[in-house]
């Protein structure tokens, strides 16, 4: 095993080995733009960390971990179209420094070159990549119509967002995670206890995902702050604000969130103020553990030493604590 800054650089290097440049170039470069802004590289490093995790070398992971990070880039590059993002990684999304269009068609040929990348594992390996695959990209086109299907409704509930968090989030980062045990040719009950642990890592990460996007520093975040709020995203926070306000809060709430601000700034700092008043952020934070510990006791059951389990929690625990 390696340690995770390892992965990473191993990760990168073979990135940046990858040439994806060619003509035309309005299709090619912003998608190179895209992959070489950075990024956590969560989903490749828990790739290439699964496969060690059940005794395969890491390099027989690395195609699939790249399909899982192109995928991933293409997920943001319409994401950020259909959230009306200004801000990727500290810098211009893709169809603010080029043009919607762009942002399309570029995002498209990602989705393709992904599943390119799993052409170079043997017939069974493949066949089974590809199905996960599959699955794995129709999950979260369903997660994200979810996610703006909610901008507009005012009776969301909570098991209702999970759902969505599952689908447009989780499900990539247990998926990224089986792959690495697909590869590694561990028994069917690992790859499954893996993918629960990625799952409830995923739902953790997404409700921390909200959780920043409210109260994450401007400086350091990358994304712009506030702009849940700004789309009237129906998030956790704002689900327990709602169930735990009184009626004349849920009414003021209501109204924010029913129409685009043309005081967003004003907007964002009200609905923030609530959200901590009314105990919405605690909630979100306690909400965040759970899952986290959810997913470590999957680990219990499963078959492998304990320092690697050890390294899988340490995995975890970092995300807890993280700022972008
Ligand atoms: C952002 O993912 C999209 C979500 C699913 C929340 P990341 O937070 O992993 O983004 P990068 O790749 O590190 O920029
Ligand atoms: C993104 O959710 C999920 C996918 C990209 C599939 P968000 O819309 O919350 O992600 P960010 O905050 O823009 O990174
Ligand atoms: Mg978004
Ligand atoms: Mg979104
Ligand atoms: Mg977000």
């Amino acid at each position: 095993m390696h340690a995770i800054h390892q992965y990473q650089d191993f990760f990168i290097t073979y990135l940046e080995n990858q040439s994806i440049s060619k003509e035309p170039k309005n299709l090619y470069e912003p998608i190179d733009y895209i992959l070489s802004l950075g990024g956590k590289r969560m989903r490749p490093v828990l790739t290439l960390m699964t496969a060690e995790v059940f005794d395969a070398d890491y390099v027989k992971a690395l195609p699939a971990a790249m399909a899982v990070e192109v995928f991933h880039n293409f997920s943001l590059v319409h994401d950020d179209i259909m959230d009306d993002a200004p801000l990727r990684r500290g810098s211009p999304t893709v169809h603010e420094k080029w043009n919607i269009n762009t942002g399309i068609l570029s995002g498209d040929a990602m989705l393709i070159l992904a599943y390119q990348y799993f052409e170079q594992y043997e017939p069974n390996v493949f066949k089974d990549l590809a199905k996960l695959f599959s699955k794995t990209a129709l999950e979260v086109c369903e997660g994200q119509q979810w996610d703006v299907d909610f901008e507009t409704r005012k009776d969301v509930t909570i098991p209702e967002y999970l759902k969505m968090i599952e689908y447009k989030t989780a499900v990539l980062v247990a998926a990224a995670m089986k792959m690495g045990a697909i590869i590694a040719e561990t028994s069917q009950e690992n790859a499954d206890l893996i993918y629960d642990f990625g799952l409830n890592l995923g739902l953790a990460f997404q409700l921390q995902d909200d959780y920043l996007d409210a109260f994450g520093d401007p400086e350091t975040f990358g994304k712009q702050v506030g702009g849940d709020i700004i789309e009237n995203k129906k998030t956790y926070l704002y689900l327990k604000a709602i169930e735990f306000s009184n009626q004349e809060q849920v009414q003021f709430l209501n109204t924010l969130f029913a129409v685009h601000s043309d005081d967003n700034e004003k907007k964002i700092n009200e609905v923030k103020s609530i959200f901590n008043t009314s105990g919405a952020s605690d909630a979100t934070q306690l909400a965040i553990k759970e899952y986290t510990f959810k997913a470590f006791e999957t680990l219990e059951k499963m078959d492998i030493s304990n320092d690697k389990k050890s390294m899988l929690r340490a995995f975890g625990e970092n995300l807890m604590g993280r700022k972008v």
